[in-house]
């Protein structure tokens, strides 16, 4: 019901809609839209009802509620099903979850804030309100290994984002950090389920530092608050990211990976720096010279030879 109330207030051509008209399209009392009205005012709608003109909606909260999101968004699958919560463990569970329940594609889990948010490599995510946490299932045609070149198309598609809403100046750190400046803004954990050499799904895991404050955050993370000293809609950030996220997902799936590398290059913080890169069993340490078609890092050790890295944390040296 709140749905269809506020898709009617925002399609009103005048701005005011009448309890009448109210009444008649969804079938139920004046006084029923009046509660209605009340309900949506408590989640932070600001809504004006005026006596002979009926009601005119003044602002929406900027809370990840699915229609929120979903209001003129412009992407085919990516977003078109959202479970959006208030607080939860992590986004990414909740879409393991729905994925293995057999959830479609383009399926997301949004959430204001997370109890037990995931990092890389078995870390925690600190996840505070003011942050935006998301979760996207994909169902591609790939195999296993090649499931790593996500991460860079979502790594894009962030910086991207970031880029076209902010005047903050977002650069990519490989495989999967987004950083302004020195600081971590972003993560992504990718993480998928596979039957021997078949993906099943891939969930990416999206967590954006947006209005967090400073004190809440770890070390080495900055916000976008931080870094231009404005708050940012959180819901307009998520669209924009979806709909990023979409575009470059289809050029990924039409065999143009090597446009999002390119993309990916031009964003990169890495490349032509030095690097340490922590695998599991060994360090390397050289020039990071290229992102080669396989998504993988090449880092061009002082012996002069060059060596591919598909996971580990990188270091920025000098
Ligand atoms: C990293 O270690 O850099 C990756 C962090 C990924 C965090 C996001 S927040 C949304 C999703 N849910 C989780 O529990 N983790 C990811």
């Amino acid at each position: 019901m709140d749905e269809k109330i506020l898709e009617i207030l925002k399609n009103s051509k005048n701005g005011y809609v009448s309890g009448e008209e109210f009444s008649k399209k969804l079938g139920i009392t004046r006084a029923g839209i009046w509660k209605q009205m009340e309900g949506l005012r408590k989640i932070g709608y600001d809504i004006e009802a005026q006596p002979h003109l009926g009601y005119r909606l003044i602002s929406a909260p900027d809370k990840l509620l699915a229609h929120e999101i979903k209001w003129n968004l412009k992407t085919r699958f990516v977003g078109q099903k959202i479970y959006s919560y208030e607080t939860v463990g992590s986004t990414n569970n909740v879409a393991y979850r729905l994925a293995e329940e057999g959830a479609d594609e383009g399926t997301v889990v949004v959430a204001e804030r997370q109890t037990e948010g995931k990092g890389r490599i078995g870390r925690s995510w600190v996840s505070p309100k003011g942050g935006v946490y998301i979760s996207l299932i994909l169902r591609p045609n790939l195999m296993p290994t090649e499931v790593s070149k996500l991460t860079l198309v979502v790594a894009v598609s962030v910086a991207r984002t970031i880029r076209d809403l902010t005047d903050s100046m977002a650069l990519i750190k490989w495989p999967n950090d987004i950083l302004i400046g020195a600081n971590k803004v972003c993560g992504i954990l990718t993480e998928l389920k596979a039957e021997q050499d078949m993906t099943s799904f891939v969930i990416l895991g999206i967590g954006i530092n947006v209005n967090t404050k400073q004190a809440s955050l770890p070390k080495n993370a900055t916000s976008l608050l931080k870094e231009s000293g404005d708050g940012h809609s959180k819901v307009d950030l998520t669209k924009r990211l979806l709909e990023n996220i979409e575009a470059h997902y289809l050029l990924f799936t039409k065999n143009k990976f090597n446009d999002i590398i390119e993309e990916w290059k031009n964003l990169s913080a890495v490349l032509g720096r030095r690097v340490k890169v922590a695998e599991k069993t060994r360090t390397l340490e050289g020039q990071a010279v290229d992102v080669d078609e396989g998504g993988a890092l090449v880092i061009r050790l002082d012996n002069g030879l060059n060596e591919r890295v598909l996971a580990g944390d990188v270091i920025l040296v000098r």
